[in-house]
Parts: structure tokens; C-alpha cells; sequence
């Protein structure tokens, strides 16, 4: 029988699988406007001399035992045997953009389901493993993974660090030899490792070099592999990381891999976010009727557990002054929960603090045409709390060890159907008694030990956490949801089937944020990334930033203000506003548009914008990080733009670039297109440019591009 040749196409992808005898990749990445199956002929590999006397296909479960050597797709055993499936495609379906390969090992008694699904309108390719046990004995799985094949001149990976207030910080490695392997083992998509990677031809940037992305739509433990084949073949694998014996498979049961999204570019970094943006908002997102992301005030960094609701009242009112349209009152607001050494775990209202419940604060909120929203944490406890006394054994953990605390508080076992009855019911409370939009969820520390009767059970934890939050979807779908974990630790595709935005960081500092924001935008587009004003003097470095830089940086994600409004002074308070405003007026731009990050030649200058989806208008923020390298910044080249068009360009905003009478600033003559109005070609901008005007550290300018 000749193998059957599958391709799955859009404008921008293209992805070739041979089907036999079990699927493997041949191409994968951009479109290919003339291919003919037979084209596969040429990709007949030889077989050297000194090795396996066999061609070994490189398969979608990359199996040792074809002789492949590297990393296997898939590792289980039943009892010590049936440890090395060989798979043999039975079954081919394939429909529109959508294949799915059934294939068996009849021997081991396994069966693998490999769905992988091409959309067209983003060119974002999606697969998923199904691992069947069609034995009557029980199979154990190790290592259940994606495998998606590289060229050989991918030779740089583009991989993701952080810690917390310090997220999402790219990292390149040469991929020479031997491979790059990141694991995650915190319990959480985390800050330190998150679940995405690209790679790419040596020194490829944001707007140049061939790139191919994946990102493993999974909040949990994680493993992700860049691999390098003794015979020069590359490859990359995605996998959720399993704990000893946590995956069992009895007789007829099956085990699917977490969604792996995989997106390729022939013109740098860009275009594949584009991809990634395009399939979020056309595939993930569930946002109520795709209606304005409303401007949030979190009370956290302005009063922190100090509730008193007059008070807050006041700050709601100053809020709606600036221009704010969803309130949302932090931690603090339960019984005993003065501090965040306890009551984790006790959801009653705090009556010392309402002693006429959270009713006025909402209607006050309400009144004053706001929506209002509310922190939680249910998946916590303090052991100082009611509910730690009462039961104990719910905490997440193995019996016979000491759990440490992270920030004073233990997991609960979301396996132990009462403890997941009891968050249910809690949050039910919660929801059903108060008049909520908004719901900020957080999940303020790592795991350690995670078992459910003393296996591990963190993929299972894992899914009630997503259990947990389906039911209260499906309870209130008229409620939104942040997923918070410390900020930006838990952001990834398939939290965000189950809400709407993310909490980015802990770290508020304009500065940070900018490198932060910049690392997230790889994958997620602007509105899903909260983004607020902090202090002046940010509370997690001690940093002091003007009102224009934290402007500025707030702008390009989902807004917000994070202080105390009421005490702030007339200079701050006019600076909201007018930010506020700025970005309800762009907002539909930002929201919706091309995100594009423009390479510069000094990296002390960083520079992102939006271009309209019809390319009519865009915006451009130029941020300068440190010291300029040189006395000029050169030239801001702006792509994206229609080469033909003719644009008028706009300064929106600028920070005070001439300072009479005072020396050693920046300047002394601004570039002539600050001064009177300028208007050029989209070809003129995207291959000449803009003459930049100097600028002091930690400070932006914002540009606007209106077609004429
Ligand atoms: C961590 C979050 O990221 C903060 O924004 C805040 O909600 C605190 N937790 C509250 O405990």
C-alpha cells in the first residue's frame, strides 16, 4: 500500500503528514502554494553506513523501538512488560483541516489517538495524544509526549525564565548538540519555566529568521525538549510531566496529553505571536459579548487587609472620577483574614469589618455605574484558620511528612470530594448572595508532595482545579474570572478556556513590566494581560516612576490603577485620568490589532506597537530602558503599514523632552516631525523611518499613524 500522504493547509501553514507506517511530520511551517503529494518523494532519506540497516521514521510518538535512540513519545510498561510500543497506523481520518490517526500496537495492547487540527484562519496547528489501554491488565505510563520535527537549520532556541515579580525573561541557547530540556515542577504553569518555547535559524528576531513556537496549553507540571539526533535531526517535545505512579491506566482506560499549540514564521518573532493572538481571540477566548475590557481600581497595593467600607467606599468614588469601570476589592475581606498569616480556607464575610455586609460597598459601586469584583483563593489554607482546625487531613500532601508553608499557607487535596464540595459551596455563597462581575482567583504558592491518599496526584489536582472552576462557570456564566497565581503564575491556553484575563505580574514596577509585558506578548494578545498603574514608588523594587512612564506601560494590556486614589495628589490624579482616557480611546486599536515588537539596533530602546487589522491606523509606544548607547537613537522603522498608503503621523504623548536653562539633558532640538505635522508613506516608514528624539531613561514616548 503507498502511504498516505495528508496535508492540512491555510494561507499561512502548511503541514504535510506521511501516514504510514505510523504518522510522521514531513513539513511544518509556511504555506506552500504549489505542492503535490508525490513532492514527498524527494525527502527519501539515505541510510549511512555504521548504523540501523533501516530508515527510522522520526513519529509523531518518536518510538525506541524503531531505533530512534532519543527521547520516546511514549513510556509506560504493565508490570515490567509491554515497555516499547511499536505503532502501526489502522485508521485515517481526515476532514477538512482535521486528521486523526488511529494506530496499534496489538502486541502491547495500546492504541494511540492522534488528533492534530490545522485552523485555518489563524495557522495555528493543535495536536493531542489519546494513549488507550486495550489489555485487561493495568498499564502504567511515564511519559506520555508531543513530538513535532525541526529542520536542520533551527539552530537557536528562544526559551523563558522567571521568578516571581520577574516573569517571562526570554533566554537563547545554540542548539548544537545534545538538546535544551526545561521541567517544571512547581504545581503550577510558574513563573520560573513558562510552558512555551521557539526555535529558530541562528539570530532570529522579532521581525526576521525562520521560527517555529510551540506553548503546552497545560497548568501543571511540565517538560519541554529541543532535541538535537546524533544523525543531525531535530525535533521538539511537549509533554505535562508526570509524578511517579500517578498515571495508571486500567483495562479500557485512556489518558489524552494536554492541547500543544504550534505555530511556524518565515519572518521573525511577530508574525508568530500575530498566529498565536489570532487563534486566542478566535478560539479561546470567552469573552462576553467581545464587549470593552472595562478599566479595573484593585484596592491590593493601596490599603492591602486594612478594609473599612466607608473608606472604600471613597475610593470608589475617586475611582469613577478617573474614569474607572470595574472595582474590585482584594484579600481581606474574610473572617480573621487580617494578615496573610491566616484564615485561608474561611470564606465568611468578616462582620467586624461589614458589619452590614458587602452590600452598600457594591451598591455604592454600582451606583456609581461600576461593576464590581472580588479576590479568592480557594484552593488554599492558612493553618492558622477554622478550617484547618476542623480538618487537617485536607491538606494537600503525603501522610508522614512535614508539608513546608509557602507564604504561610498549605494546598488543599481538590481529589477529596469534600474539600471540593466545600469550595463549591463556598464560592456558590459567594456568588449567589452578592452582586459580583468579577472575580480575581489567586493561587499564591507552589506544591510540594502532591497526593490524594498518599499517590501522587498532581495532574489530577490539576484538573479538579479546572473542574472547580467549569462548575462555577456554568453556575454564573455571567462572571468573569482572573487567573492569579502570585501574578503571573499561572497563564497558559487551557486556564484560559475558564477566564478572561491574567494578573501578569506581582511587580507593578513600569520598568519591569516592560521587559515582563514584552515576554507574555510572545503568546498572548494585549487584552488578556492585566496590566495597572501602580505607586509612584513601586512597592516591589522601591523604584519611583513619573506618571507618564507608568502610563504609558499600563496602556497596552487590560488597565488598571493599583493604589489608594483618594490619597493621592493632583499631579498623579490628572495623570489617570488622562491615561485612562488614552487608553479607552485606543482601546478597540489595542484589543483587536497586530501586535508588532520593531527590532532596534540599541536594546536600551524598546519598541512595540498595534496596527489595525485593516492597517488604517496604529499606534507605536517607544520606551527607553536605560541610557541610550549612542547620542543619537537613529531612525524608528515602522512595518506593517500599507506601502502605498499615505499616513499622518501623531505625537500622543511625550514626556518633557527640553529642559530650558538646565543642562546636561537630553536635548536641545527636537526632531522636526515633533513640531508640525508630518505626513508619509507606509513604504517611507517601514524602510526609512522616523528621525527619534533622545530620551531619558525609564521614560516613553507614544506615537499614532492615521491613514489619510
Ligand atoms: C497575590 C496577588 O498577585 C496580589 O495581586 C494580591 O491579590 C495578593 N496575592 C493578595 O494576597
Amino acid at each position: 500500500m503507498e502511504p498516505t500522504i495528508v496535508r492540512l493547509t491555510s494561507p499561512t501553514t502548511d503541514v504535510i503528514v506521511r501516514c504510514q507506517p505510523f504518522a510522521e511530520i514531513l513539513y511544518w511551517g509556511p504555506h506552500l502554494s504549489g505542492f503535490m503529494p508525490e513532492d514527498v518523494l524527494t525527502l527519501s532519506r539515505a541510510v549511512p553506513n555504521g548504523r540501523l540497516d533501516v530508515d527510522t521514521p522520526l513519529t509523531l510518538a518518536a518510538e525506541s523501538g524503531r531505533g530512534l535512540f532519543g527521547s520516546p513519545g511514549v513510556e509506560g510498561h504493565r508490570d515490567g512488560y509491554d515497555w516499547s510500543p511499536v505503532f502501526t497506523t489502522s485508521e485515517i481520518t481526515h476532514q477538512d483541516n482535521q486528521l486523526l490517526i488511529l494506530a496499534e500496537d496489538p502486541q502491547a495492547g495500546l492504541q494511540l489517538r492522534s488528533e492534530l487540527q490545522l485552523d485555518s484562519a489563524s495557522g495555528v496547528l493543535k495536536m493531542r495524544h489519546t494513549l488507550i489501554n486495550h489489555h485487561a491488565a493495568r498499564y502504567w505510563v511515564n511519559r506520555l509526549a508531543l513530538t513535532l520535527p525541526l529542520p536542520e537549520r533551527a539552530g537557536e532556541v528562544m526559551a523563558f525564565h522567571g521568578r516571581w515579580i520577574r516573569e517571562f525573561q526570554p533566554h537563547r541557547i545554540t542548539l548544537e548538540h545534545g538538546g535544551y530540556l526545561q521541567e517544571n515542577r512547581r504545581g503550577r504553569s510558574s513563573h520560573e519555566y513558562f510552558p512555551g518555547m521557539m526555535v529558530g535559524s541562528r539570530g532570529f528576531s522579532e521581525q526576521q529568521g525562520e521560527v517555529w513556537g510551540i506553548h503546552l496549553g497545560w497548568s501543571g507540571n511540565h517538560r519541554l525538549r529541543a532535541d538535537v539526533k546524533t544523525d543531525g535531526r531535530r525535533l521538539l517535545q511537549a509533554e505535562a510531566l508526570y509524578l511517579p505512579g500517578e498515571q495508571e491506566l486500567e483495562g479500557g482506560a485512556s489518558l489524552s496529553t494536554p492541547w500543544l499549540y504550534a505555530a511556524s514564521s518565515r519572518t521573525g518573532l511577530n508574525a508568530l505571536s500575530q498566529q498565536f493572538h489570532r487563534y486566542v481571540r478566535q478560539n479561546i477566548l470567552r469573552f462576553p459579548d467581545h464587549r470593552p475590557r472595562p478599566v479595573h481600581l484593585n484596592t491590593w497595593e493601596g490599603i492591602y487587609f486594612d478594609h473599612q467600607p466607608e473608606y472604600i467606599m471613597q475610593m470608589a468614588t475617586k475611582s469613577a472620577e478617573l474614569g474607572v469601570e470595574r472595582f474590585i476589592i482584594d484579600d481581606g475581606w474574610f473572617r480573621g483574614r487580617d494578615h496573610d498569616r491566616a484564615a485561608l480556607g474561611d470564606w465568611y464575610l468578616d462582620e467586624k469589618k461589614y458589619p452590614n455586609g458587602l452590600a452598600p460597598v457594591i451598591e455604592h459601586v454600582k451606583q456609581l455605574g461600576m461593576e464590581f469584583g472580588i479576590w479568592v483563593e480557594p484552593e488554599m489554607i492558612n493553618p492558622d484558620s477554622d478550617l484547618f482546625r476542623a480538618h487537617p487531613d485536607w491538606v494537600l500532601g503525603l501522610p508522614g511528612y512535614q508539608q513546608p508553608t509557602g507564604r504561610f499557607q498549605y494546598v488543599l487535596d481538590l481529589c477529596n470530594p469534600q474539600v471540593f464540595e466545600y469550595l463549591l459551596e463556598r464560592m456558590n455563597w459567594l456568588l449567589s448572595n452578592h452582586d459580583i462581575d468579577y472575580i480575581k482567583w489567586d493561587m499564591n504558592r507552589e506544591i510540594v508532595q502532591p497526593a490524594h491518599l498518599g499517590r501522587a496526584s498532581l495532574t489530577a489536582q490539576t484538573e479538579q482545579f479546572y473542574r472547580l472552576l467549569d462548575s462555577l462557570r456554568e453556575r454564573f456564566p455571567q462572571v468573569e474570572f482572573e487567573s492569579c497565581a502570585s501574578g503571573g503564575g499561572r497563564i497558559d491556553f487551557e486556564v484560559l478556556q475558564r477566564c478572561h484575563r491574567f494578573w501578569t505580574s506581582d511587580n507593578n514596577d513600569a520598568l519591569e513590566r516592560q521587559t515582563i509585558q514584552r515576554g507574555m506578548s510572545y503568546f498572548f494578545p494585549p487584552e488578556v494581560m492585566g496590566s495597572h498603574i501602580g505607586n509612584r514608588q513601586c512597592h516591589a523594587t522601591e523604584r519611583q516612576h513619573s506618571i507618564g512612564f507608568r502610563g504609558l506601560t499600563a496602556l497596552f494590556g487590560h488597565m488598571g490603577i493599583e493604589l489608594d486614589p483618594v490619597k493621592e495628589g493632583d499631579t498623579e490624579q490628572l495623570g489617570f485620568v488622562r491615561y485612562v482616557a488614552l487608553h479607552k480611546s485606543l482601546r478597540p486599536l489595542l484589543h483587536s490589532g497586530d501586535v508588532i515588537r520593531i527590532d532596534h539596533h540599541d536594546p536600551s530602546t524598546q519598541i512595540n506597537g498595534v496596527v489595525a487589522p485593516g492597517q488604517e491606523r496604529a499606534v507605536i509606544l517607544v520606551s527607553q530602558l536605560t541610557m541610550p548607547n549612542h547620542q543619537l537613537p537613529g531612525n524608528l522603522r515602522i512595518p506593517g503599514l500599507r506601502p502605498d498608503a499615505r499616513y499622518r503621523i501623531t505625537l500622543l504623548d511625550t514626556p518633557p523632552l527640553i529642559h530650558q536653562q538646565q543642562g546636561g539633558h537630553t536635548m536641545r532640538q527636537l526632531p522636526a516631525w515633533m513640531k508640525q505635522p508630518c505626513d508619509v508613506s507606509g513604504e517611507w516608514l517601514a524602510q526609512v523611518g522616523l528621525a527619534l528624539p533622545v530620551l531619558d531613561p525609564e521614560s516613553a514616548m507614544l506615537i499614532g499613524l492615521e491613514q489619510l
